[in-house]
């Protein structure tokens, strides 16, 4: 069994780097037993990038986004379907509330088309590491720690968007290896439903990205849903006010 890190800072281990700044090993100190022997290594990169690799399974994440990897899609908005999820009377909103923002992906898109972006993360090990990251760029992301579930109702913006983690797929093969890590990193996000219920409460448009085999979050029917990509394995669900 390969330990998991608790989304919500639960005691577990991980091994620092020798070298980084105090403020995020204290930080994370908060949340994790710093032990040499652990099973995840955080690295501090020359580029300053921040590296977490799972020894067991050497998978790791290593979120830089001056790489092509992450800049690829502010490059092709066109095959965007979140930017065409996220319109309201065809037009862009001027502010968005990531509600999920993972490794920032669809924060970084959306943001390279002039949106503000208020991104809220629960993990503390991955805000460390995508706050780093976010240093070495220029964006319109403002990025805060904490449960989305409490923070919600302190901002405003036209739409919150919730891309909760999907349950584990049974061809894990075919899941992208940066997904792999985070997989096991957050887990499930099981109080999805949850977040979703306070996030209908905001009286905002909301937009879900769902697995398109999935139910819709919370059980309840979107306004309307629009297919993701065209492969067709996932789908945004849009809830009006
Ligand atoms: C599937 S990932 C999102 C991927 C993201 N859309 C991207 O483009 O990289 C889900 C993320 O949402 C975070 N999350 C889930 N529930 C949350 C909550 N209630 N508050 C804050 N973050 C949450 C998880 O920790 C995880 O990092």
């Amino acid at each position: 069994m390969h330990e998991i890190i608790q989304q919500t800072g639960g005691l577990c281990r991980i091994a620092l780097p020798e070298v980084m700044p105090v403020s995020d090993r204290h930080f994370l100190s908060q949340f994790y037993t710093v032990d040499k022997q652990s099973n995840w290594q955080l690295r501090l990169s020359e580029a300053d990038i921040y590296c977490l690799t799972e020894k067991t399974t050497q998978l790791s994440l290593r979120p830089d986004f001056r790489q092509s990897h992450y800049r690829h899609r502010q490059q092709y908005p066109a095959k965007e379907p979140l930017l065409k999820a996220v319109k309201i009377r065809q037009k862009l909103p001027k502010t968005v509330i990531d509600a999920t923002p993972g490794v920032l992906k669809d924060s970084l898109m959306l943001a390279g088309r002039g949106i503000r972006v208020i991104a809220i993360e629960r993990h503390p090990l991955l805000y460390v590491m995508i706050k780093r990251a976010l240093t070495h760029v220029n964006t319109n992301i403002r990025y805060y720690f904490g449960d989305a579930k409490d923070l919600l109702a302190d901002f405003q913006a036209e739409i919150i968007y919730l891309d909760p983690m999907y349950p584990p797929r049974r061809k894990s093969a075919q899941v992208k290896k940066e997904m792999q890590i985070l997989h096991r990193l957050v887990g499930a996000d099981d109080d999805a439903d949850r977040l979703f219920d306070i996030a209908r409460q905001q009286h905002t448009r909301l937009v879900v990205k769902r697995p398109s085999h999935a139910k819709p979050l919370g059980g309840i029917a979107p306004t309307f849903s629009s297919s993701a990509n065209k492969r067709g394995a996932t789908r945004f669900d849009i809830y009006l006010p």
